[in-house]
């Protein structure tokens, strides 16, 4: 059943303190990668949530999104656009600077690669203060393409990015502190 698969997820991920910086918890998804039926669990979670939702495009935010992202784009039968660090793609790129939970960078996304008529659904391995998916949505927007929903697989609650994204909503498998 779903708390089952969700037990075991939350179980796979691994946390590393202290890493990449003093006073990071990072929750590491690696180990979640190792275990085939948790990876299909996660995946089959959001198949299951978006395969009827008319979801045009899935947007994954480098790197883990380009984990998670492309085998829920494949099942739901979306294209796939990742959103990437500035000066990787090849292409006319429109960017956003953003702050992160230690440092600040851009995202890029391909000219093009999202249409105004697109229905978005963006995804990344965790939300921590929400300014990452706060970059994704306002690339996906500036297009005129709806965002339909972010989801990740891991929520920090504590430093409520939920928030941050206004009324866009958000879907979690796993919720941190
Ligand atoms: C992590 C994570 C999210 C982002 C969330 O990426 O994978 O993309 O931080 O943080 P925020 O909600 O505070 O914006 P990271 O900075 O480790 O970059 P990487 O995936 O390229 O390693």
């Amino acid at each position: 059943d779903e708390d089952a698969r969700i037990k075991r997820i939350a179980s796979t991920i691994r946390v590393i303190p202290n890493f990449p910086k003093p006073g990071i918890m990072f929750q590491d998804i690696t180990t979640l990668l190792l275990d085939p039926t948790a990876f299909r669990d996660t995946v089959d979670m959001f198949v299951e949530r978006y395969r009827d939702k008319r979801i045009s495009v899935v947007a994954g935010v480098e790197a883990r999104g380009f984990i998670f992202g492309p085998p829920i784009a494949l099942a739901i039968g979306a294209k796939f656009v990742p959103l990437r660090k500035p000066k990787k793609l090849p292409g006319e790129v429109i960017s956003e600077e953003y702050t992160l939970e230690y440092g600040t960078d851009t995202m890029e996304m391909h000219v093009g690669a999202v249409q105004s008529n697109d229905r978005a659904l963006v995804i990344d391995d965790l939300i921590a203060t929400g300014g990452t998916l706060c970059a994704a949505i306002n690339l996906i927007e500036r297009v005129g393409a709806e965002v339909v929903e972010c989801g990740c697989v891991i929520e920090l609650t504590d430093l409520k990015g939920r928030e941050k994204l206004g009324n866009r909503p958000l879907f979690v498998l796993v919720k941190g502190t």
